[in-house]
């Protein structure tokens, strides 16, 4: 099976039609997606459209998500991502509204291959930025093979029985296959704000019957996102931000 591994859109049409039409020449079976559809940019509805028209189709919710749907009160967010949920929650129409409330809470088993969460398997509002914090998921959980979000940063995280590795993605297209006897904790990288000072979107592909993962990274219209932020009245920084990928 061929899983086409999504996380963090954050709203971001764009970004989001880019990858589709790129996987058009790129046969998958299963999408799988790992939180945060909204939140920050400026076409929620679109966007969630979008990804219910995939199929089949198996996912998570994010902290935007539980915000943004009104599980949450954001309490935790920060100013602008706060200010974002908020006009999010006004845009969404009551059937998005209701699927995205609706989005289990990770973790997940998806066909009995890997696991997926959004933040850690362990607490899905948790980050994962480092090797400290992927060896204490790892030491919590056991999980061979399990993706997650949140971080917005492209990684993956291998555990042999004596020492834990960092594999960093740096070109367009990163095939790398999983080492019998390891366990993985692999971040596909956000489709809609990657934050790991590379503008291009990110995302992944899992064959699990090779044990590859390959993680891509696509140009889209970065411009035209940054006009309806700026235009839907949304914070800067947001729009800012995806020039830089930061
Ligand atoms: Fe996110």
């Amino acid at each position: 099976m061929k899983y086409l591994i999504l996380s963090d859109i954050h709203a971001n049409k764009e970004a989001l039609s880019a990858i589709l039409s790129f996987v058009r020449r790129k046969p998958w079976d299963k999408a799988v997606f790992l939180g945060d559809l909204v939140g920050y940019g400026a076409n929620p509805n679109q966007t969630v459209d979008l990804v219910r028209s995939l199929r089949p189709l198996t996912g998570i919710r994010g902290n935007h998500d539980k915000v943004c749907s009104g599980i949450e009160d954001g309490e935790l967010f920060n100013r602008v991502a706060l200010a974002a949920a908020m006009w999010t929650r006004k845009k969404l129409t009551k059937p998005n509204l209701n699927w995205l409330r609706d989005l289990p809470e990770g973790p997940a088993v998806v066909d009995g291959q890997f696991a997926i969460s959004h933040g850690t398997p362990i607490d899905e509002d948790a980050y994962i930025f480092g090797e400290i914090e992927a060896l204490n998921v790892f030491r919590q959980t056991d999980f061979p093979v399990c993706f997650f979000g949140h971080s917005h940063f492209p990684v993956i995280f291998g555990l042999s029985p004596d020492a834990i590795t960092t594999i960093l993605t740096v070109g367009t297209s990163f095939r790398y296959k999983l080492k019998p006897g390891v366990r993985y904790l692999i971040n596909p990288g956000s489709i809609g704000q990657p934050r790991d000072g590379n503008p291009l979107s990110s995302f992944a592909i899992y064959d699990s019957k090779a044990r590859a993962v390959t993680i891509y990274r696509l140009p889209y219209r970065v411009y035209e996102a940054q006009q309806k932020i700026l235009k839907a009245g949304l914070p800067r920084p947001l729009a800012d931000r995806l020039a830089i990928g930061r």
